[in-house]
């Protein structure tokens, strides 16, 4: 994810700035920017792709190119020698671009819009007036540029957030926070952003919907940052903006608007984190931070892509190709696997396309029969594992259509790739697959619908109802998150001895399950196994008895009854079921010794929210085993070894 950090005080803030967007390092970036105001009301803007190292150097030769101008043009009667002039203007250079003491900076982590100088944050209007950093998506920013254009204004990018930065100009006259707050009216999505006005030192605005904005409350300086560890060195004490809020940031403090107008005071907090705990902002592990992350991974993946029916360009398919489609393939590794199963299912049946799955391992060796009318879904999270790239390969030169769906822009599979749906999970950082799994479901179901569009295989009221659903989806999986640790917690502390786990589920929930299963065997080193529950009685069935504790995916699906059936059976040998159901299932209670409730929604919908409390029972499994749950033993989050 991107990170913003904004500074207005006393002090020069160049290094305050550099430093502070070192400390966001740990979200991951690909291109990083400053605007930097001075006293006397001088702009300066640095863009570079890559790391810090590189925004550095770049500030360095902004610097000396400037020094240079300025020797170039001291006049020839100028006493001192050519080499003297150009160390002196140097000098002059260097302080003018340190001395700034109002800036913003910014990490690019890009979503849309390529890896580029020109995307790299701030962006600003034509005239320069205003200088936006934004983390998070404007979904309506296709329209609003649109619109601006059609007025004569000219885009330098590709990025939804230069369009924040015309738009406000366009409300600025006199008044920079009315200029914002108009803007703010005309966005549809959710963003963070923070404004910097040319010619208004010490003076910064900051806005919220649903993405994390923070000051930081300094003596005679304040930060303005999109989580606390940029500027944990400088201050402890801070105030949290909250969703349709304003924010106005001068050296003295932070004033609070509400959007619509009124005035609000804010309580000042003061933090006890380390710099380690801050990082994970605040959660005692990163796999338990992207956990908890789940519910905007899911909301970015989706969000401007259900603007208006299902909208995915980066399919580079035409309604007419998806009609001529044969088949569909998924393959993948690992969890990626697991995503491609619950895509299985969705494709089947909105769009009525026969789908195949396979593991990509598997695939590349098992010369399968492919051509031209086949569309190849390689699923990556990574966008580097070496056996889902060489199945990509294999079925590029077999002639069939190639769509890579990853979380990492640029990567090799983005490359080798017709078309790439990204995740919008940002980072992972932990080993544990979480946040990207749900984001990789998500890209499922929009996938699935699109073709169901394209082919005509669903009623538009149906894709309607289901587009629905899928964007009430981050919020339930809030929910679960919220309503299932307390249960999973005491689970976890009744079986952490227990030997094996044993996971059944059918249809949908069969994916979960083995989902499910792996998280427990890879961080904690339990042996699982997860199975069809329809094929428990060939053979697993032999492994029950009262001290295996068995979960068991019942959410609603047209197969519940047989689940339950299934689950019967597992009782009637004495082991223990604990089930994950939908909420209100009460038959489910009567027939597990706990059940855990998750949110309805569209039963296709339910393996999102029901992986939560497997992931959560895993994690809690792990830490009571005292287990290094982001670095497991023996896994590598990257796999690039066949
Ligand atoms: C499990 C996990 C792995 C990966 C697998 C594929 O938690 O993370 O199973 O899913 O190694 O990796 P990607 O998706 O990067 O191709």
């Amino acid at each position: 994810m991107c990170g913003i950090v904004g500074y207005t005080g006393s002090r020069p803030c160049l290094e305050l700035l550099l430093a502070g967007l070192e400390r966001l390092e740990y979200r991951g970036y690909d291109s990083a920017g400053l605007a930097l105001l001075d006293d006397e009301g001088t702009l300066e803007t640095v863009h570079a792709v890559g790391n810090l190292a590189r925004l550095r150097a770049a500030v360095a030769e902004r610097a000396g190119s400037a020094a240079l101008a300025a020797a170039g043009s001291e006049p020839a009667t100028s006493p001192l020698a050519s080499g003297e002039r150009e160390e002196a203007a140097l000098e002059a250079a260097e302080v003018s671009a340190r001395r700034a003491r109002t800036g913003i900076g910014h990490t690019r982590w890009a979503t849309h819009g390529r890896v580029s100088e020109e995307n790299a944050h701030p962006h600003s209007d034509p005239e320069g007036r205003v200088h936006i950093v934004l983390n998070g998506i404007v979904e309506n920013w296709a329209e609003l540029r649109a619109r601006l254009e059609a007025d004569g204004n000219v885009f330098t990018s590709d990025t939804d957030a230069e369009v924040v930065a015309h738009l406000i100009a366009r409300h600025y006259h006199d008044d920079p926070v009315e200029a914002v707050r108009r803007a703010y009216r005309e966005l549809r999505g959710h963003y963070a952003f923070v404004a910097l006005f040319a010619g208004r030192p010490g003076l910064l605005v900051g806005a919220r919907k649903e993405c994390p904005l923070v000051v930081g409350l300094g003596r005679g300086e304040t930060f303005l940052a999109s989580a606390i560890p940029a500027f944990l060195r400088h201050t402890r004490r801070i105030q949290l903006v909250e969703d349709d809020e304003l924010v106005v940031v001068t050296p003295d403090g932070a004033r609070f608007e509400r959007v619509a107008g009124a005035l609000v005071e804010r309580e000042v907090r003061v933090v006890d984190w380390d710099d380690d705990v801050a990082e994970r902002a605040g959660f005692e592990t990163f796999m338990l931070k992207e956990i908890h992350e789940q519910p905007d991974a899911v909301r970015e993946t989706v969000a401007d892509r259900l603007a208006d029916g299902v909208v995915l360009p980066e399919l580079g398919l035409g309604e007419d190709e998806a009609t001529r489609l044969r088949r569909v393939i998924f393959v993948g590794c690992g969890t990626s696997y697991h995503a491609g199963l619950v895509g299985r299912y969705a494709v089947e049946r909105w769009a009525r396309l026969p789908v195949e799955m396979d593991i990509a391992s598997e695939f590349r060796y098992r010369d399968p029969v492919l051509d031209e009318r086949d569309l190849v879904v390689a699923i990556t999270q990574s966008g580097e594992t070496a056996d889902t790239l060489a199945a990509m390969r294999l079925a590029r030169n077999s002639g069939a259509r190639v769509v890579a769906v990853t979380n990492v822009m640029g990567s090799q599979a983005t490359r080798d790739a017709d078309g790439v749906i990204y995740t919008r999970a940002g980072l992972e950082i932990g080993v544990a697959a979480t946040k990207t799994f749900v984001a990789q479901v998500a890209v499922m179901y929009l996938l699935a619908l699109w073709l169901a569009q394209a082919r005509g295989t669903l009623a538009s009221s149906e894709i309607d109802r289901l587009r629905e659903e899928l964007r009430a989806l981050p919020e339930l999986v809030r929910e679960t998150i919220d309503s299932v640790r307390e249960p999973v917690r005491a689970i976890a502390e009744h079986w952490q001895s227990a030997g094996f786990f044993l996971y059944l589920g059918r249809h949908v929930g069969l994916p979960v399950c083995l989902e499910g299963a792996l998280k427990l065997k890879e961080i904690s080193y339990v042996p699982t196994d997860a199975y069809a529950a329809g094929e428990m009685k060939h053979g697993p069935i032999a492994l029950l008895d009262e001290r295996t504790p068995v979960v068991c995916v019942a959410t609603d699906s047209p197969v519940l009854e047989k689940v339950l059936s299934n689950i019967a059976e597992v009782r009637a040998r004495g082991a223990h079921v604990v089930a994950v159901a939908t909420e209100g299932r009460k038959e489910v209670a009567e027939h597990a010794e706990e059940v855990i409730y998750v949110p309805r929604s569209d039963w296709m919908l339910q393996p999102i929210p029901a992986i939560v409390p497997l992931q959560l029972l895993a994690y809690e499994i792990a830490r009571l085993k005292g287990l290094n749950v982001d670095q497991p033993r023996n896994l590598a989050k990257t796999v690039t070894v066949e």
